[in-house]
């Protein structure tokens, strides 16, 4: 039999003129070139404590977060066919007004003729002697000028709709500043719904330093507490804010994705329900406020998409029942972080936790594994892959 096709649809980059930014700015976020050693990741706001020297502030960064060559060598080595870019945190969030439009543009145009190129470029596979059937599709999600006039932000989501490789837009958590919860948001919500592109929601800001200890704490066990912890809850808690908001109530076609497999949403969804029908203060239930009125549940079916980056056959299995079955489910690998720690190590073992979490919860189930790893995102993002034959995909 066959493998099945793999896309990844969790995998960053920082094209070279976003790194060249972020290597000019001086504070968070930035880029700091020690004189001895690998350049440094400056981003989350927990990363810049003037306690830690510069050179061990952040992480190492390398030619895996901006080399369009360096992903598709990760892609072969990990038997993925496709993958679907996006911009890494913080995105354009720390940019504002018509600066942040020129750069969505540029990064926009940039992600599409990356894609573009490289599905095309049949002649160099040719050369490699690679046979076309292992050809690697490229496609992109785009990035938004959130801190733009929203009628700007709206323009371009409308010109992404008519890139060719563009599937949606990736989003953080403060959508313009003031949360995804904010009626601002809405003329973003109605042309994201319009044009019948995926929001792919993800995390940076995490959860205050207070929650975890204080800084000294975030030192003393680095990344752990805001990767592991925050990330996942500020996730939660944006899109539990959409719901109290009402925004799938307004919205009921827009599409969702949840990086990290929804954070702890699939989890804490029974209790996030059981507030709802027990708050008082929801008109619903005789208060003065509008509260949600679709069910969690419901929402969970019709409007949220999971990735299944959740390094554990619990997590997916959480994600599974959530979303009411597979269908909603697909892979990812959130390259170029969470590399290995020595260099020897030929395969991620971030990814492989991920690939082994997909066989040990489908056992023997070949074809729910193949929609998981790759079925799901073909038919809900409309990929065509180069090179294999139309069957193959369906
Ligand atoms: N750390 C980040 O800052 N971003 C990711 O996407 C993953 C880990
Ligand atoms: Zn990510």
């Amino acid at each position: 039999m066959s493998r099945p096709l793999v896309v990844d649809i969790h995998t960053h980059m920082y094209p070279p003129s976003y790194m060249a930014m972020l290597r000019a700015r001086k504070e968070v976020p930035y880029i700091y070139d020690p004189e001895n050693g690998p350049p440094r990741l400056i981003i989350l706001s927990s990363d810049d404590n003037p306690a830690i020297p510069l050179h061990q502030r952040g992480r190492p960064i390398d030619t895996s977060y901006s080399d369009i060559d360096v992903k598709l060598s990760f892609m072969r080595q990990h038997g993925i066919d496709c993958s679907v870019l996006s911009l890494a945190n913080p995105w354009l969030d720390f940019i504002h007004g018509k600066e942040a439009i020129t750069w969505a543009q540029r990064i926009n145009d940039d992600l599409e003729s990356t894609c573009a190129v490289n599905n095309k470029d049949e002649d160099r596979d040719r050369n490699e002697s690679r046979p076309l059937d292992e050809k690697q599709s490229l496609f992109a999600f785009g990035v938004l000028p959130t801190r733009a006039d929203p009628n700007d932000i709206v323009i371009e989501i409308k010109r992404l709709g008519n890139l060719p490789h563009m599937r949606g837009a990736i989003l953080g958590t403060t959508g313009l500043g003031n949360g995804l919860d904010d009626r601002a948001m809405d003329p973003v919500w109605h042309a994201l719904e319009e044009t019948e592109q995926l929001v792919f929601l993800h995390p940076h800001y995490g959860l205050p330093d207070e929650a975890f200890g204080g800084k000294s704490k975030i030192a003393q066990y680095g990344h752990v507490l805001p990767l592991a912890l925050g990330f996942p809850l500020e996730t939660t808690i944006a899109v539990t804010r959409m719901l109290l908001g009402g925004v799938f109530d307004r919205f009921p076609r827009l599409r969702v994705l949840l990086a990290h497999s929804g954070g702890t949403l699939p989890f804490l969804a029974g209790r996030i329900e059981s507030c709802i029908i027990h708050e008082r203060g929801f008109m619903d239930n005789g208060g003065p406020v509008r509260g949600p009125h679709r069910s969690i549940w419901n929402v969970l079916k019709t409007n949220i998409y999971l990735d299944s980056v959740v390094y554990g056959a619990a997590g997916l299995q959480a994600a599974i029942e959530a979303g009411g079955g597979v269908d909603r489910l697909m892979f990812g690998t959130d390259h170029p972080f969470f590399p290995p720690l020595s260099k020897d190590e030929e395969k991620w073992p971030s990814v492989m936790t991920n690939y082994k979490a997909i066989s040990d919860s489908c056992g023997d189930d070949a074809p729910t594994a193949a929609s998981i790893l790759g079925g799901n995102a073909i038919r809900i993002l409309k990929l065509r892959l180069a090179g294999r034959s139309p069957r193959c995909q369906e």
